[in-house]
């Protein structure tokens, strides 16, 4: 049976780059049987305590198994203003109710990417200072800058230097793994 890889990006937005980036880094696992999961799937309301009182909603225990399903995760972090962005802090903020270690040691491809010159690497330095204490395990990462500069929505990252450092930061990631195996 193939390994699972799960793909998704860390935003609600329905036209979200970071959706499409991850999607097409699962381009490069065939050997995979990959999925791309879109956050809007698991909609919560906004987190609080009293909230949580209530009752905590299927959707968070459905992305919990969602992401317990995979072998292998690739997140690709959006970023609004120098930080991660709501919609994937308040499923995150509710996840971690349940289980705090809810990325499950499951090793990670961990990406950004945003319209501006830094591609998102704030989002993605938050993510890589902070995601090892909630079960991340992730083994290589990658920012990829200007995205309506440099991706093309057919043939994804179009500048050379991108594309070759892109597939490096992939080749690096499949060696780690047959190490960590
Ligand atoms: C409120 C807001 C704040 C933003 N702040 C940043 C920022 O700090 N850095 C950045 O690179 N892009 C920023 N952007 C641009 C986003 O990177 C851009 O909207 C991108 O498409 C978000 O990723 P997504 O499409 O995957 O949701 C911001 C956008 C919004 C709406």
């Amino acid at each position: 049976m193939k390994k699972k890889i799960i793909g998704f990006g860390a935003s609600i937005s329905t036209t979200s780059i970071n959706k499409a980036f991850a999607a097409y880094a699962l381009g490069f696992f065939p050997e995979y049987e990959v999925e791309l999961v879109d956050l809007n799937d698991f909609e919560v309301p906004v987190f609080s305590v009293d909230c949580e009182k209530e009752n905590c909603p299927q959707a968070v225990r459905d992305f919990l198994d969602k992401l317990k399903s995979a072998d292998i995760l690739v997140c690709s972090m959006a970023e609004h203003n120098r930080n991660w962005t709501v919609g994937f802090k308040n499923l995150f903020d509710w996840c971690s109710r349940l289980d705090l270690k809810l990325l499950q040691h499951k090793p990670m491809l961990l990406l950004s990417t945003s319209p501006g010159g830094y591609g998102g690497q704030n989002s993605l330095n938050i993510a890589k200072t902070i995601f090892p204490a909630f079960g991340g395990n992730i083994l290589t990462t990658f920012a990829l800058p200007k995205f309506h500069e440099n991706f093309d929505p057919t043939q994804g990252i179009r500048e050379e230097t991108l594309l070759a450092a892109f597939k490096k930061q992939v080749e690096d990631f499949k060696n780690q793994l047959i190490k960590e195996n």
